[in-house]
């Protein structure tokens, strides 16, 4: 096996059609030769979530051009490449589909090693891609369709600790913003309007907090906003700009709290003395500081890496599938497009199905 490994990425498991090209010689930071991502938020705006069959025809009409892209702005051809790695679940199946068929193509074409990917490993094994971080780590995994903490002991050995049993954070936060009248993507115009918000006028409710454990629950605060905003609206004929503002700092407030309560369990029964986070949701000022200063109290490190590596990306996929090449990962034309995959296989599966589809 060679020592330098280039490998192409490809991610299609939700909204966003990804191609990358990552090079990594031992010992020396992996390189992100480049990194192309087609979201597809204006396709599915109009219907207030990811149409499944929508997101598998802009997939399957964008790949090879996103392949073509991400190969030329890294100046390689596919026979300089050492593999193809490929996002092969869990997500929405059409969009895994069209990519799983896109990398089979290309390495039936060539030749190359096939290494299907788990979308999450891609999420969880980023901080080794950023900042070439030994494991154990603890990895919280918070956006639009996932929220669990992982313990990452390995490119292929992860222990989820607990996780969402309802929606993601990020779902609370969308469809928050659509009881208020914000637009999508919610989380970004939560936080805005609460920038001059009382988060303290309203206290809502902060589900399972009391409980052991490090599962969490936010369908119900979606519900509570739901009401306040009703009760607002009978008692004052309609939601004033401040009550808003005050509801949106109450929100997030209380996402942060439960996130930082349950990752200080996590922290503690993971013993972990680093901790990462990635997705959409920890770009969020509130949380993320509530997180940083929490590691503070702690003395364990925090890291949070570049925001356009902690959403959905395929240089993710490209590391994913090199850390599984070396250990001896491969697969051939049988591979499979799986909608669900959970990570761990020993822990229980979670409850629901995300706006951006199966929750693994
Ligand atoms: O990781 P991501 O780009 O996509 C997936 O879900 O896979 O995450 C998108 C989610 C959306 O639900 C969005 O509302 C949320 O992340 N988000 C935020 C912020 N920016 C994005 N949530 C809270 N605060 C933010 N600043
Ligand atoms: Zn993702």
């Amino acid at each position: 096996m060679p020592d330098s490994l280039t490998f192409l990425g490809i991610e299609s498991s939700c909204d966003d059609t990804a191609a990358a090209v990552v090079r990594h010689r031992p010992g020396l930071r992996p390189e992100i030769l480049s990194s192309v991502v087609e979201g597809q938020v204006a396709l599915h705006a109009a219907f207030g979530g990811v149409v499944p069959e929508i997101a598998a025809r802009a997939h399957a009409e964008r790949l090879d051009l996103c392949v073509e892209q991400a190969l030329a702005k890294a100046g390689v051809t596919l026979s300089t490449l050492d593999g193809i790695a490929v996002t092969a679940g869990p997500g929405l199946i059409g969009g895994v589909l069209s990519g799983v068929m896109c990398a089979k193509g290309l390495a039936a074409a060539t030749g190359l090693p096939l290494v299907g990917v788990n979308h999450l490993a891609g999420h969880a094994l980023t901080p080794r891609l950023t900042d070439m971080v030994s494991y154990p780590y603890l990895m919280l995994l918070v956006s639009g369709g996932h929220c669990q903490f992982l313990l990452v002991e390995g490119a292929e050995a992860f222990t989820r600790l607990g996780g969402s049993i309802d929606d993601a954070p990020g779902e609370a936060f969308d469809k928050v913003a659509k009881i208020l009248g914000l637009p999508q993507p919610g989380g970004p115009a939560i936080q805005a309007e609460a920038a001059t918000g009382d988060a303290a006028r309203f206290p809502l409710p902060r589900p399972l907090l009391d409980r052991p454990g490090c599962d969490m629950s936010f369908s119900g605060l979606k519900t509570a906003v739901l009401r306040q905003r009703d009760a607002l609206v009978a008692a004052e004929g309609g939601l004033r700009r401040a009550a808003r503002a005050d509801l949106c700092a109450a929100f997030q407030r209380t996402v942060a709290d439960i996130l930082a309560e349950k990752s200080r369990r996590a922290l503690a029964a993971s013993g972990a003395r680093l901790f990462a986070v990635a997705g959409g949701v920890a770009a969020n000022a509130e949380i993320r500081a509530r997180l940083q200063a929490l590691c503070a109290q702690l003395k364990t490190d925090f890291l949070a890496p570049p925001l356009a590596l902690c959403t959905d990306n395929a240089a993710m996929i490209a590391w994913a599938g090199m850390e599984r090449f070396r250990r001896g990962g491969r697969d051939g034309m049988t591979l499979a497009a799986r909608p669900r995959w959970p990570l761990d296989q020993h822990s229980p599966a979670l409850l629901g199905s995300g706006k951006k589809g199966a929750k693994a």
